[in-house]
């Protein structure tokens, strides 16, 4: 970091860096929870034609209201989640941070404060420092879960503008109770709160395990984000979007920028969501690898959150930042997230999961699990 001391900076933000994990060059690349399947050969020449067809209208402004790709979104929810969904309830930004965001730029602000259970994502209180809302949390339980009487109570003592259930939760990979999902609705909405359920991760959670989407039509306070990072693998092109009543819409549309999102991001995304089957599949071999890592990680004496997610948090260790050092220099990049003594390893292709186990058992070999230090 350059030294800002002579910058008319805001004071609130002197000392702040800059978010985001290391960016380093290494053969295994196991930290940021992208999906490690590049776009398959007909993709990429959907994506090539799309991007051809608007780059000759280039020279004027993209459509405000990306109105094709909220089209083609709310088409791929009614599909695969089997949800009555109309263009109108669906609005996407520059990834599902943005649309976040958004929201708070929309709702939060000053004397207003936003909920959330920690450990969660660490990307919430920069959104509320940046629309100078307070971000207020309380603790999840020991596994990582919500207790709905904790969640219902902490919501009627802050009475948050907005209230951040996040399902499956980055980093431990937790999904949420519907039946919890709803108590926090309606306690949020006996005095006028919003409830944003972050559905990041939501196409790798495990047969059973609801979506808040189904609780669109009871709660108008409702607001469900998703992301086209993860499931779709297009965390390059940046698309998230939220999905919440046509109001809620409209009061973000109050605050984004005018033609915020570019003609060829539009372009880019609508030509993936007419590959969803091809995109899910690989989905489902992801949930198998996690599914199959999670039990590698038990069987060999780790502890490990159960996780809807494309990655997975475990430990428990002594020193982390060591095990994580080790790792790395081995060539496998994972995450320290979350609480002390645990990491978190994103789900990658099988050989980098195997990679990821090889370098692990090397590291870790020997050791007692909650003591240890690791292997030079
Ligand atoms: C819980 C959660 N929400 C939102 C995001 C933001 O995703 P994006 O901005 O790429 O859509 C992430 C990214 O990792 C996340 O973990």
């Amino acid at each position: 970091m350059s030294d800002l001391s002579a910058l008319p900076l805001r004071e609130d933000l002197r000392g702040e860096i800059p978010y985001g994990a290391p960016q380093i060059d290494v053969s295994v690349c196991l930290n940021v929870n992208e999906n490690p399947y590049p776009p398959s050969p007909s993709l990429i020449s959907d994506v090539a034609a799309a991007v051809a067809a608007v780059t000759g209208r280039l020279n004027r402004y993209p459509d405000r209201e990306a109105t094709q790709l909220r089209a083609d979104l709310a088409g791929y929810l009614e599909r695969f989640e089997n949800v009555d969904m109309s263009p109108a309830h669906v609005w996407a930004a520059n990834g599902s941070n943005e649309v976040m965001h958004q929201l708070l730029q929309a709702f939060g602000g000053p004397g207003r404060s936003v909920l959330g259970f920690s450990p969660s994502y660490s990307m919430y209180p920069q959104y509320c420092r940046d629309t100078f809302t307070t971000y207020v949390t309380e603790p999840r339980d020991a596994d990582f879960s919500l207790d709905p009487d904790v969640a219902v109570k902490a919501v009627r003592t802050h009475r948050p503008v907005i209230t951040l259930l996040t399902s499956p939760n980055n980093p431990t990979g937790t999904a949420l109770p519907i039946d919890t999902a709803e108590a926090v609705l309606s306690a949020a909405g006996e005095h006028g709160g919003l409830v944003v359920v972050d559905e990041a991760y939501a196409e790798f959670r495990r047969p059973g395990t609801p979506s808040a989407l189904g609780l669109l039509d009871r709660h108008p306070n409702l607001i469900v984000t998703r992301t086209m990072s993860k499931a779709f693998a297009y965390a390059g092109a940046r698309v998230g979007y939220l999905v919440a009543s046509p109001a809620i819409v409209d009061a973000v549309r109050i605050v984004r920028l005018p033609y915020h999102l570019s003609a060829v991001t539009q372009a880019v995304a609508s030509a993936a969501t007419a590959h969803a089957d091809e995109l899910l599949a690989q989905v489902d071999a992801l949930r198998a690898e996690r599914d199959s890592t999670v039990s590698w990680l038990r069987s060999n004496g780790f502890t490990v959150a159960d996780s809807d997610a494309n990655f997975v948090l475990f430990g428990l260790f002594e020193n982390r930042h060591e095990v994580w050092q080790a790792l790395l220099d081995r060539g496998v990049l994972i995450r320290e997230s979350g609480p002390v003594r645990w990491l978190r390893v994103s789900i990658g292709t099988a050989d980098e999961m195997t990679a990821f186990k090889r370098a692990l058992t090397d590291v870790t070999a020997g050791l007692d699990l909650t003591k240890g230090t690791v292997q030079a």
